[in-house]
């Protein structure tokens, strides 16, 4: 996978995939920096991050690349949202949306007071009419909130804000929709919603062993 800003490091005989670090010398959530050809790179840890877990699996392509705009849903304390803002560069921009103030206040501490790129948004991913921040269009919405109607607000947002022919990836948790179905009969109908509003998925990952009952759908609008 050609990518700049992402590279397979074998550390300790196992392959790691890793982010060319944008802030020199910051850990952000305690990964391990790596040295290879006088860069420095921050190890991204498959079972703290969908993304990286994603890749692990077998993405087959990386839609998130230096210079993209992404509108990040479910941003967290930073853990994926500091990773992306590695791969976008000073080129590209990661607006983070995030309903927890006590939440935002972390990522804000942890990742976006050192990255300019990161812009967060305390809002709730349900109102994308109120992020205020977000400018034109973005070219990727990344979407990991664990909540039932998970697949509508991805939509939602991308309704407003993601270009024609941008990519939406979307993390499908299929407990927070329906604990008593079998977890693939729910990605399925996650991904039939997609199709019937017009989307072509791509790809649909498993994104076991990193997490259980989950799963990646790489979908283009
Ligand atoms: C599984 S965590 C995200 C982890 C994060 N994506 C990472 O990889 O570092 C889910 C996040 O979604 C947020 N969330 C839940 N409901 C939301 C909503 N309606 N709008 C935006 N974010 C929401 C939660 O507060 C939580 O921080």
């Amino acid at each position: 996978m050609e990518n700049e800003g992402i590279r397979w490091l074998t550390v300790g005989g196992q392959k790691n995939v890793a982010t060319l670090n944008l802030v020199k010398g910051d850990s952000v959530y305690g990964e391990k920096l790596v040295y290879q050809d006088g860069d420095e790179y921050r190890l991204w840890d498959p079972f703290r991050s969908k993304l990286a877990g994603s890749l692990k699996k077998g993405l087959k392509k990386m839609p998130i690349r230096e210079g993209t705009k992404v509108l990040y849903l479910g941003a967290s304390t930073g853990t994926t949202v500091s990773h992306v803002s590695d791969i976008v560069g000073n080129t590209g921009i990661v607006f983070a949306v995030e309903p927890s103030a006590r939440v935002v206040r972390e990522l804000i501490e942890n990742v976006a007071s050192k990255r300019r790129n990161v812009v967060p948004i305390n809002e709730d991913a349900r109102r994308p009419q109120t992020y205020f921040s977000v400018f034109g269009k973005v070219d990727v919405v990344y979407c990991d909130i664990a909540q039932p109607d998970q697949t509508e607000i991805a939509m939602l947002n991308c309704d407003k804000y993601l270009k024609e022919g941008g990519i939406m990836l979307l993390v499908v948790k299929t407990q927070s929709i329906d604990v008593t179905r079998d977890p693939s009969a729910v990605v399925s109908q996650e991904a039939k919603k997609l199709e019937k509003a017009g989307f072509r998925i791509e790809q649909i990952l498993n994104l076991e062993p990193f997490d259980k009952d989950h799963a990646m759908i790489y979908c283009v609008k």
